[in-house]
């Protein structure tokens, strides 16, 4: 991607709670400057961009993925992370985020929340006057779609012309991945069953960012008018932390959308398939395509290293 972004960035002090919040610019330069750490990775070159800072994460939901892989980022950067699990913090006892989100600020350099509403980010974000980095809520998940739109570069050189369809629920991934793709000119359709599409706040969102950028944007109950001639297929679980007591009735309602053989027929030939994992293989996709030749989603974890050490050199 090197030379796309002619002009420097500056994005030191911003938060990052949704890739709504940032340009075009300022996604390609996140994504090139990740290809660059990267590279130095894997030359085995130091690259210790962020020595002496701490970023603090606070969880209140699972993580394998963004907590390991921010960790270690912020090792490699030469600075430290805290993991900080939410339900041992006074904020678990009923202490306000006003109040956590001005005492940290003393304390950390950034802080990467994973949490349950938006809402909570947004106020952590409000009354913390150091970056706030959303590492997962109900409705976003921002560091994911930045890994999955280096996993799409790599695989296809290109996001113009190029077309994303993710099947599933119109949950706090297709969010996210609509937003990245609206944003960086890659075509994407969503399929999911009714009742299970993307809000309608974000929909809005999203067909303003297509004009901009010229990309299409299909929204369809249709898995297989979604995967015609499909360079990406994405999906994600079924049933997201919190929606654990909806299981049940989600298995029946998303029977029509497993990502299988029959389905990836529609798709070109050398589609590539990402999940952001974990998955679920007999539910939202087989095993033969997620440990099939076409799969791609270990490179796709490994990226979430690589985007969010660009996010956090670039933020602190
Ligand atoms: N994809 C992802 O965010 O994984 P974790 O839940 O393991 O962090
Ligand atoms: N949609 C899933 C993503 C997990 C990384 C969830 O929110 O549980």
């Amino acid at each position: 991607m090197s030379g796309v972004v002619e002009k420097k960035v500056n994005l030191k002090g911003k938060d990052l709670l949704t890739l709504a919040d940032f340009s075009k610019e300022e996604i390609l330069y996140l994504l090139d400057f990740a290809l660059e750490l990267k590279q130095q990775q894997k030359r085995g070159e130091k690259h210790l961009l962020l020595e002496g800072k701490t970023l603090g994460m606070i969880f209140a939901k699972s993580s394998t993925r963004t907590r390991i892989s921010f960790e270690a980022g912020m090792n490699q950067l030469g600075g430290k992370a805290m993991f900080l699990n939410q339900s041992d913090m006074q904020m678990g006892r009923g202490e306000s985020i006003a109040d956590t989100a001005k005492v940290l600020a003393r304390y950390l350099d950034a802080i990467m929340i994973r949490t349950f509403e938006h809402e909570i980010v947004e106020e952590l974000a409000e009354h913390a006057d150091i970056p706030i980095i959303n590492g997962l809520t109900d409705d976003f998940h921002p560091c994911q779609a930045l890994a999955d739109l280096l996993t799409i570069y790599e695989e296809k050189g290109t996001f113009a012309g190029k077309k994303l369809v993710y099947v599933g629920d119109g949950n706090n991934v297709a969010h996210s991945l609509m937003i990245a793709a609206s944003k960086v000119g890659l075509d994407c359709a969503i399929a999911t069953p009714k009742n299970y599409e993307p809000s309608a706040k974000v929909i809005e969102m999203v067909e303003q960012f297509t004009k901009e950028s010229g990309s299409q944007l299909l929204l369809t109950n249709d898995p297989i008018e979604a995967v015609k001639d499909a360079d990406v297929i994405y999906t994600d679980v079924w049933t997201s932390m919190g929606w654990e007591s909806e299981n049940e009735q989600r298995l029946k309602d998303f029977a029509a959308f497993q990502v299988n053989q029959e389905l990836v027929k529609h798709a070109k030939s050398d589609y590539s398939f990402l999940h952001c994992l974990p998955a679920h293989r007999g539910e939202e996709v087989t095993a033969d395509i997620i440990d099939g030749p076409n799969s791609v989603v270990f490179d796709e974890a490994e990226n979430r290293l690589h985007a969010q050490k660009a996010v956090l050199a670039s933020l602190l």
